[in-house]
């Protein structure tokens, strides 16, 4: 027994004085790789992943890229922005395509299907033109953007935006819809703001980009959605499927609701959809995919448009409620675009010089509760930041770390400074990745600031809001992964009190 404890000891040693020491001074121009003592770093991975990277980071000291194993997948992470712009212009040999693929596959389009929305299609289809010769799933890339980047296109989603909330911030209407608030005679209501916000925001998104019609045919579709988002990080560390049931139960229910959308006739329905969910139709369709397969794939935008605009408007609120003098430099800022209740000019409130606390607070809260990495395949050996990337593994960029680069962004780098944001192109920064970089870069970031200042001007015209209770500061998950906004932690909701205010003109 003692001789087997001996010799585990010795080959462990060996093994460790290889990889780490003996390898590393080999291969110079390899990324060093973060040490540990059993073979990957599984363990701490899954409990706070920006954790562990945030400690390789240091464990090094310095911003070259280094490697990370874990479950024998290798991962070279890059710290530095200006190696990040390395890996957004390699498209050539870095793939944002495996990761898109994986989550098809995943969420359940067949093989064949994937296979046919990544073949090159002729430059001379019908339907959304294609000079280059793109694949669907490329193609699919640049209709996003047709949709979402300023223009006509975008525009009408905007006005759509508007007039829901117009509708939908009213004290009869919250009484009506909000189930689970606790009213407070009729002069005000009380409402836990995490839950609200996400609800509020997932009914919006769908409204917009779908029409009512998908709430008649599952008017549970935002809390399923809810009851599945928080608990993605089960789909992105792709759990076996005996422990996921919490998370695959909702995601079965969204898809099948949307099967069942497009199994309605298209003329009931295509007006209020929005242009990119009529075009993906017609352009899946042609090339022979399914109602099944399509509904799979508009799952993976539903879960776009709805994820991090309703955690964001939260901590938006989050942090104006807990800064009084904020929230009425907003509140003040914001008033010329009203005419009483009635928002007369929401691009009054886009527009930085006219409202410039209200730009810092909108950077200032995803600069804190950002999470997300962008992650790319490596199809051919590829040198990033003057390191050898090889082939098959993967390379990420955590944007987490760089926004908490005190050289760029100044002190306190943990607190919520919005006035950090007077240093003049810090929104240029190459350190600055809230929505990701390069080709892929979030085409929803213009709809999502719209739509969460939009929203909040509107509350605080219409409303004083206040904190229910001494509950502390709510704190964010960051040990499990999302695709760009943290969660709050389980049980860390608070309530908030809105009371109606005289419209003023
Ligand atoms: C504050 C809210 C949002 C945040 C923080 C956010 C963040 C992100 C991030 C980090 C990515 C990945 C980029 C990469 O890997 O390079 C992404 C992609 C994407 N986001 Fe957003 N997003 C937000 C809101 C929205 C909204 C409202 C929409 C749609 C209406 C949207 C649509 C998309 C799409 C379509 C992609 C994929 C882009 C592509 O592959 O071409 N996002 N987003």
């Amino acid at each position: 027994m003692i001789q087997l404890i001996v010799f585990s000891l010795i080959t462990l040693f060996t093994w460790r004085v290889w990889r780490f020491t003996v390898s590393p001074m080999l291969n110079p121009s390899h990324p060093k790789e973060f040490p540990s003592w059993v073979p990957c770093h599984a363990a701490a991975f899954f409990c706070n992943s920006n954790g562990l990277l945030a400690s390789a980071r240091k464990y090094f000291n310095t911003n070259e890229p280094f490697a990370l194993t874990v479950l024998g997948m290798t991962f070279y992470v890059v710290t530095q922005a200006k190696h990040s712009a390395e890996v957004y212009k390699s498209t050539d040999t870095l793939s944002f395509e495996d990761f898109v693929q994986g989550l098809m596959r995943t969420n359940g389009n067949d093989l064949d299907v994937i296979k046919v929305m990544y073949s090159p299609l002729s430059i001379d289809k019908a339907g959304f033109p294609n000079p280059q010769g793109d694949s669907l799933g490329v193609l699919a890339q640049k209709m996003h953007i047709h949709q979402l980047h300023p223009g006509q296109n975008l525009l009408v989603l905007q006005k759509r935006v508007q007039t829901w909330i117009h509708g939908h911030l009213s004290l009869r209407v919250l009484h009506d819809t909000c189930t689970y608030a606790s009213p407070k005679g009729l002069a005000s209501i009380e409402l836990p703001l995490y839950q609200w916000c996400s609800e509020y925001f997932v009914r919006l998104g769908q409204q917009v980009y779908f029409g009512e019609i998908l709430d008649k045919i599952d008017p549970g579709l935002p809390s399923a959605f809810l009851e599945f988002d928080e608990l993605i990080w089960k789909m992105l560390y792709q759990y076996p499927s005996f422990l996921s049931h919490d998370m695959s139960k909702p995601r079965s229910r969204i898809i099948a609701s949307l099967n069942r959308y497009f199994r309605i006739p298209r003329s009931q329905r295509e007006d209020g959809a929005a242009w990119l969910i009529n075009t993906m139709e017609d352009e899946a369709k042609s090339l022979g995919i399914d109602d099944d397969n399509l509904a799979v794939l508009v799952f993976h935008l539903y879960f776009a448009i709805n994820t991090n605009t309703r955690k964001t408007v939260f901590w938006v609120l989050t942090y104006l409620v807990h800064n009084p003098s904020l929230m009425r430099a907003f509140r003040e800022e914001t008033g010329p675009a009203f005419d009483g209740h009635n928002l007369v000019d929401p691009f009054y409130i886009q527009d930085p010089v006219n409202c410039p606390q209200v730009d810092a607070i909108w950077h200032e809260t995803l600069r804190l509760s950002g999470w997300s990495a962008s992650v790319r395949l490596i199809n051919q050996d590829t040198v990033i930041g003057g390191k050898l990337m090889r082939k098959g593994n993967r390379v990420l960029v955590p944007h987490r770390l760089l926004h908490f680069d005190e050289s760029i962004f100044g002190q306190n780098i943990y607190a919520f400074h919005p006035e950090r944001w007077q240093k003049e192109n810090l929104t240029r920064s190459p350190s600055w990745r809230p929505f990701g970089g390069g080709k892929t870069m979030c085409s929803g970031r213009f709809l999502a600031r719209f739509s969460v200042t939009t929203f909040v001007a509107t509350l605080l015209r219409r409303f004083d809001i206040e904190k229910v209770g001494n509950s502390p500061f709510p704190q964010a998950d960051q040990g499990r992964p999302v695709l760009g906004i943290m969660s709050i932690k389980e049980g860390h909701d608070f309530n908030v009190k809105l009371t109606p205010r005289e419209a003023v003109r």
